[in-house]
């Protein structure tokens, strides 16, 4: 059983994700944290996220261990994610590792839930569920900046915001695996849900596609 769960940034995916493995008792991939750990791994690097060949050989050489980094939690990690994720040897490069996991159910699961921008579309176009979440970028810059605040990172509202606009813009436009649902994907807009709610719905899907009858 995959579980494909796609959005744009502070959508509510991730947190959605962790409560679908949970409760499913699937494994979860947080895709964003390969994109993050390239991205760092290239300013660790002194180099320049948006430039093919320092990316590329950041991916390449990327390993899982790379993933618990606090640092990747920062909007300078994401910003940088967004960059090398456009370019197309990152992905291919970042492709099987996903691939593996979703089929493997690591730690001997009865499923995986991976979520990101092109888990349905490319990733895992044979997912048993997609699930596409969406919300206002008002409240997902919100939700954004109160995540920051919790963590003692002080960042403006309006600086979230502005650059959320530029992250989806660029997630949206590349060429690239570029952000956008899958034609069989559930469409679940957050922006008036609270995290219970948007869970229940998300649940209720996955056990319709489990137990089809
Ligand atoms: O979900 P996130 O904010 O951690 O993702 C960081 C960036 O990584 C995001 O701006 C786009 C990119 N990404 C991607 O292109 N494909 C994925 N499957 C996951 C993330």
């Amino acid at each position: 059983m995959i579980v494909a769960i796609d959005g744009p940034a502070a959508s509510g995916k991730g947190t959605l994700a962790r409560r679908l493995a949970a409760h499913f008792n699937f494994a979860y991939l947080d895709t964003g944290l390969l994109y993050r750990a390239v991205g760092q791994a290239v300013l660790d690097a002194g180099g320049d996220p948006a430039n093919a060949d320092d990316a590329e050989a950041a991916a390449r050489a990327m390993n899982p261990e790379a993933l618990d980094d606090d640092r990747l939690r920062s909007d300078a990690a994401g910003n940088a994610a967004s960059q090398v994720a456009a370019i197309e040897g990152v992905r291919d490069a970042l492709l099987d590792f996903q691939r593996v996991f979703a089929r493997l159910h690591p730690h001997e699961r009865d499923g995986a839930v991976l979520d990101g921008r092109d888990i349905g579309t490319v990733v895992c176009p044979d997912a048993h569920v997609k699930l596409f979440v969406t919300a206002d970028v008002e409240e997902r810059a919100r939700r954004r900046a109160a995540e920051f605040a919790a963590r003692g990172a002080a960042v403006e509202f309006d600086q979230v915001l502005t650059d959320l606009k530029v992250r989806d813009a660029r997630d949206a436009a590349r060429a690239q695996a570029p952000l956008k649902p899958a034609a069989d994907a559930h469409l679940l807009d957050t922006t008036d849900l609270d995290i219970e709610a948007a869970f229940e719905q998300a649940r209720d899907i996955v056990d319709a596609a489990w137990s089809p009858d």
